[in-house]
């Protein structure tokens, strides 16, 4: 599994960067909009922060075909460095990810839902889709079995396309989608932290501080020598 982070919060971006194998950084129009800054200045702090070799996905908020790659390849240019556009699925959605697989350009189709969607977008040439699991667990669905079949169909078609589950907002829902094979998931910086914790782990290490301090004082090993 690999670990984005859903933000365009540059300093949560930059801590991420700083203490998280992360593979990349995923925003959409809602997440830009929130930072209230200007577009191309955040985009391309983001891509500063974040350096040539992790991705950066970006949003297109064009709604004809001709216009979403005209867009893609603007941002692909200008923010340079591993890139890739989403683009929500539909059919001018699908029309765009068929040229700019010509073109090169990766596409994520977004806002998926459904296996049936997943697998229309994997065959248009899209390199990730992604379906939105807590989204779709707020209306009594069940994200993570979406997730598990997308993943099942992908292998069973021998697809190349890799899952990005999104939309996460607790621990179970993420390790549900690790578990089913779910190549990639993009979460907020609370979440990321989150799925390192466990109280039985800061029992352990207050144990062992505990432990050390009765034997040694204050003194760490540095200091012993
Ligand atoms: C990712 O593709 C989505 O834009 C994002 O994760 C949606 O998350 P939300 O349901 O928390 O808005």
């Amino acid at each position: 599994m690999e670990y984005l982070l859903d933000t365009a919060d540059v300093a949560a971006i930059r801590r991420g960067c700083e203490y998280y194998p992360l593979a990349g950084v995923t925003t959409n129009p809602s997440i830009l909009a929130k930072e209230g800054r200007d577009v191309w200045e955040v985009l391309e702090e983001i891509r500063g922060i974040i350096g040539p070799d992790r991705i950066l996905f970006v949003q297109t908020v064009q709604t004809r075909a001709e216009e979403m790659v005209k867009e893609a390849k603007l941002i692909a240019g200008r923010l340079g460095g591993s890139f890739g556009v989403k683009i929500p699925i539909g059919e001018e959605g699908l029309k765009a990810t068929m040229q700019l697989r010509k073109e090169g350009i990766p596409v994520l189709m977004t806002a998926i839902f459904s296996p049936a969607q997943a697998l229309i977008a994997a065959r248009a040439g899209a390199a990730y889709v992604a379906p939105y699991v807590n989204r779709l667990d707020n209306i009594s669905g069940n994200g993570c079995k979406v997730v598990a079949e997308i993943v099942r169909q992908f292998a069973l078609y021998g697809l190349p396309c890799k899952v990005l589950a999104a939309s996460f907002k607790n621990v179970e829902q993420v390790q549900r989608c690790a578990s089913a094979g779910c190549q990639c998931a993009t979460v907020s910086a609370e979440l990321l932290k989150a799925l390192i914790s466990h109280p039985m782990t800061d029992a352990a290490l207050e144990g062992f501080a505990a432990d050390w301090k009765r034997a040694y004082g204050g003194r760490t090993i540095l200091e012993m020598e």
